[in-house]
Order: structure tokens, then C-alpha cells, then sequence
């Protein structure tokens, strides 16, 4: 599902990833486990193409986040083609990102509509089933300040799951 070789990060002189190999399986959980700055979150945005590699290559789910195949030769990767591995990636960021100018709600729905094209009623509907399993469907109509960090945290977690990706990113996931 995916699979790091030999990558390399450096911020300037910082060499946050010195040749980082490892490999997860369709249904494995993976911890990372490191102390503050050593790289985990780095690791994460690499995956969402936030940031991309110094060297080395990434895959998921068998395809490359830098490079794609073109007419039998490999090109580096496009936006399209990112944007395409990416939908197979969710993310609840350690910082949480949700909208601060949409409620709960409207949080959960935007992907779901907008990314898979999935009609309203049934992504409103998915979204409330995930804020029940999250135990904050009292919560979906509130604005995201409203909340507590914990609350966030669990409405960046339905977020990420009502896109149902293949791959699941949680940084630091239990800190609130
Ligand atoms: N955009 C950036 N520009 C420059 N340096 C960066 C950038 N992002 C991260 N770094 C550096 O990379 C290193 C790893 O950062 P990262 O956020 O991956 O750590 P972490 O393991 O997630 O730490 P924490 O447990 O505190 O969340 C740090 O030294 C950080 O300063
Ligand atoms: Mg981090």
C-alpha cells in the first residue's frame, strides 16, 4: 500500500530522512515513534505531497508520487496525477486544519461533495453517522472555535474518514 525507498529530506543543511526504507501492507497499522523534530509529521506530508523528496521515490498502492509513466517514458508527476493518488489518502493533521468559517457539519460534507461528487443529502447523512461514532452529534452545526481541542480533533477524524481512503495518515491522533 505504500512503500518508502531510499528517501531522503533536507530542509537547507537539515537532514530530516537519511535514506528511510519501510513498506505497509493493505490492512497493517504502523506506528512511528520518535522524538519531537526527528521527522514523523515530515514523513506524513511527504505522503500527501506536500513536500516532496530530496531523493528516493514513494509509492502507493504500486504508484509513484514523483514520476509517472508517459507514452512508455517516465515523466516527473503532474498535478492531475497527484491529485488522483492523493484522493486514495486521507489525513487529520496534528494541527487538525479544519474550515473556521464552516460549522461541523459543512466540514465533513465539502470533501465527500466536491472531491467524489457524492449528492448532498447522502453526504450530509454519512457525515452525521461518523459525528455519532465520534461520539459530537450534538456538536454538527457549531463553528469549529466553538469546540474543544479534543472535539476538533475528533471532527478532523470523521473528516478524514468520510472520504473512505485506502490509506489513513494520523498525526499525533490521540495528543487532544
Ligand atoms: N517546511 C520546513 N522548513 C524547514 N524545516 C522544516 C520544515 N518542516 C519541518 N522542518 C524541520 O524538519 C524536522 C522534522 O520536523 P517534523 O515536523 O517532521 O518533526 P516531528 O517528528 O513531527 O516532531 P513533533 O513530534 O514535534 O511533531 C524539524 O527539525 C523541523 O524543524
Ligand atoms: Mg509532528
Amino acid at each position: 500500500m505504500i512503500r518508502f525507498e531510499h528517501v531522503v529530506k533536507r530542509f537547507g543543511d537539515n537532514v530530516v530522512l537519511d535514506g528511510l526504507d519501510f513498506a505497509v501492507q493493505p490492512g497493517e497499522f504502523v506506528t512511528l515513534i520518535g522524538p519531537s523534530g526527528s521527522g514523523k509529521t515530515t514523513i506524513l506530508r511527504l505522503l500527501m505531497t506536500l513536500e516532496q523528496v530530496s531523493e528516493g521515490r514513494i509509492y502507493v498502492g504500486g504508484d509513484c508520487l514523483s514520476h509517472m509513466t508517459r507514452r512508455g517514458r517516465e515523466v516527473p508527476a503532474d498535478e492531475k496525477y497527484q491529485r488522483r493518488i492523493r484522493k486514495r489518502i486521507g489525513m487529520v493533521f496534528q494541527q487538525f486544519n479544519l474550515f473556521p468559517n464552516m460549522r461541523v457539519r459543512q466540514n465533513i460534507t465539502e470533501g465527500p461533495i466536491r472531491s467524489l461528487g457524492l449528492p448532498r443529502a447522502e453526504a450530509e447523512d454519512r457525515a452525521d453517522k461518523l459525528l455519532d461514532m465520534v461520539g459530537i452529534a450534538d456538536k454538527a452545526d457549531a463553528h469549529p472555535a466553538q469546540l474543544s481541542g479534543g472535539q476538533q480533533q475528533r471532527v478532523a477524524i470523521a473528516r478524514a474518514l468520510a472520504m473512505q481512503p485506502d490509506v489513513l495518515l494520523l498525526d499525533e491522533v490521540t495528543s487532544a
